[in-house]
């Protein structure tokens, strides 16, 4: 035997003994017993646990407290006998409280739900001191609990959501790694910005009273704005601005881990990272946040058609097992906030999702333009309607999905004008090897491409685009130094827990403490 073979994990236990009792340890517990068919009537066991009072029920003799803990999102109910109890009376002050609870689990005789705890003891740990809070409401919109991001995990909706987002998290790991991907996140500070577009947020050391110090010194000019990246003050440039930070340069919060894959790509082959990305995009829509969390994958030796088709495979994969680990969870959105999401998400996993042309797509826009316009009459006019090297924008992009093809679509090659400067160039000239995914009722979810690979290309479209090369030297000589063709993907995973769990959701609901333009309050 070697020396790994004899290495001795511990067992994984049923109930981890080393941790505080939950709720779903009791459900576990009872649900063993009865898969060896013991009687459920012997097999009464008396807990002890600590929850919080999600609901409150009192008759004259009687009150039902309805726990949770997070650890299933079913309720364990407890029944309160007066005749048995010193505390009856002031039991309706533990509304909303944390609480310690002893009792007798056994079958119930209720519909609706397998067992019940018989309270023996129940003890305040928290009150809650404010009776007007939210969190003693019965009903409240997503939307209010905006307002409300600390509080969010008390609610059952949020329960669902939350679940539904952790689940999504492991299938995506179990996916990549059975496909024998390194999980690897590049640092989230960075010297560039990968996709070009400006979104960028700048970290410094330097608080304000010290830049209008060097500002004070050097100059009496104001702040001038040369283009969009370059901020010169009087005779003072970038460089000088930072020379002193922490860098002794200019750097950024990653807007997308994309770059630096690609160099653990050249060598690893297949890697992928779920890094936050950072936007400084001044958007209030329902789908852009100034953080995200990016799940970013690259592929050496791919072509186009194998991008799409792991694409593809991958988002059925993760959707169709998150609907099997949650079936709890989407029956009761089904029944409420999410009507339809159990046919909507079946119909991603079974359907194969079509692949179109971005000339294809830029045609079905021409033929149904005044469709689009009607269906997107409050938001977009006429001059939204894009021609051939606009960007589709999301509400054509949307009656695609929604109206076209009722599923998802993966649009290509895009004129090279709209896209980044790593993309692969087609011989036709004009156009790229970028693939979108669209959603019906979602729009843009992963955005791809298969990387230039010519030294020569990629350094002529940096050109082109007036790029400072001099922080990318390291990317472009990953093209001379045996470089290795790659192609790869960002998939917005906030957006996906959306799209998961809610129709037509906003991204805000989905993502613990969102932070978006003019929104940050945690
Ligand atoms: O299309 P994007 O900009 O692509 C990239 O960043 C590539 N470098 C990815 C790669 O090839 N490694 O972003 C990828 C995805 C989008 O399709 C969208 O789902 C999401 O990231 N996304 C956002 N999600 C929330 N808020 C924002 N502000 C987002 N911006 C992009
Ligand atoms: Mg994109």
């Amino acid at each position: 035997m070697s020396e790994f073979e004899s290495i001795s994990i511990p067992s994984k236990p049923v109930i981890a003994s080393f941790l505080p009792v939950q709720i779903s340890d009791i459900f576990k517990d009872y649900h063993h017993w009865t898969n060896y068919q013991i009687e459920p009537e012997t097999n009464c066991k008396v807990w002890e646990i600590s929850a919080w009072v999600r609901d409150f029920r009192s008759q004259s003799e009687h009150a039902f407290i309805s726990l949770t803990d997070g650890s299933t999102s079913q309720i364990l109910q407890v029944f309160c006998e007066k005749a048995n109890m010193s505390n009856f009376d002031s039991l309706e002050n533990l509304r909303g409280a944390t609480v310690r609870v002893k009792g007798l689990v056994k079958k119930s005789p209720a519909k609706g739900q397998d067992i019940e705890m018989v309270c023996e003891k129940i003890e305040p740990i928290g009150l809650v001191a404010d009776k007007n809070s939210i969190i003693l409401a019965k009903t409240v919109q997503l939307e209010t609990l905006r307002n409300h991001q600390h509080l969010r995990s008390r609610f059952r909706s949020f329960n669902y959501i939350y679940k539904i987002r952790s689940q999504l998290l492991k299938h995506i790991h179990e996916f990549f790694h059975s496909q024998g991907f390194y999980n690897l996140d590049p640092n989230i500070i960075t010297t560039s910005d990968c996709e070009g577009a400006g979104e960028v947020f700048t970290i410094t050391t330097h608080n304000v009273n010290e830049i209008a110090e060097l500002v004070e010194t050097n100059c009496h000019d104001r702040f001038v704005e040369k283009d969009e990246k370059t901020i010169a003050i009087g005779s003072l440039t970038n460089s000088d601005l930072y020379k002193d930070d922490f860098f002794q340069k200019q750097a950024f919060l990653t807007v997308s881990s994309q770059l630096q894959l690609e160099a653990l790509c050249a060598g690893l082959s297949r890697v992928y990272t779920l890094n936050p990305s950072f936007r400084a995009e001044k958007s209030k829509t329902k789908r852009h946040l100034g953080c995200f969390t990016h799940l970013e994958w690259e592929i050496a030796f791919i072509d186009i058609n194998q991008l799409m088709d792991f694409s593809e495979a991958l988002v059925k994969y993760v959707i169709g097992k998150t609907l099997q680990s949650c079936e709890y969870e989407y029956t009761e959105l089904n029944k409420f906030i999410s009507k339809g999401i159990i046919d909507k998400l079946n119909n991603v996993v079974s359907e194969p999702f079509q692949r179109i042309s971005y000339d294809e797509a830029i045609k079905l826009v021409e033929e149904n333009k005044n469709a689009i316009l009607k269906k997107f009459s409050k938001e977009i006019t006429a001059k939204d309607i894009p021609v051939w090297g606009d960007d589709l924008g999301s509400y054509c992009e949307r009656y695609i999905g929604e109206e076209i093809y009722h599923k998802p679509v993966f649009i290509y090659n895009y004129p090279k004008d709209l896209k980044s400067f790593y993309m692969k160039q087609n011989e036709d000239g004009r156009t790229v090897q970028a693939v979108d995914l669209v959603l019906p009722q979602l729009g843009e979810l992963i955005g791809s491409s298969i990387r230039e690979d010519s030294y020569e290309k990629l350094v002529g479209r940096m050109n082109e685009k007036q790029m400072d090369k001099s922080v990318l030297q390291w990317y472009v000589d990953l093209r001379r130094l045996g470089g290795a063709p790659t192609g790869g993907a960002g998939l917005g995973f906030d957006r996906l827990v959306n799209f998961c769990s809610l129709m037509d959701g906003n991204i805000r609901d989905v993502v613990p403490f969102p932070i978006a333009y003019q929104e940050c309050d945690y």
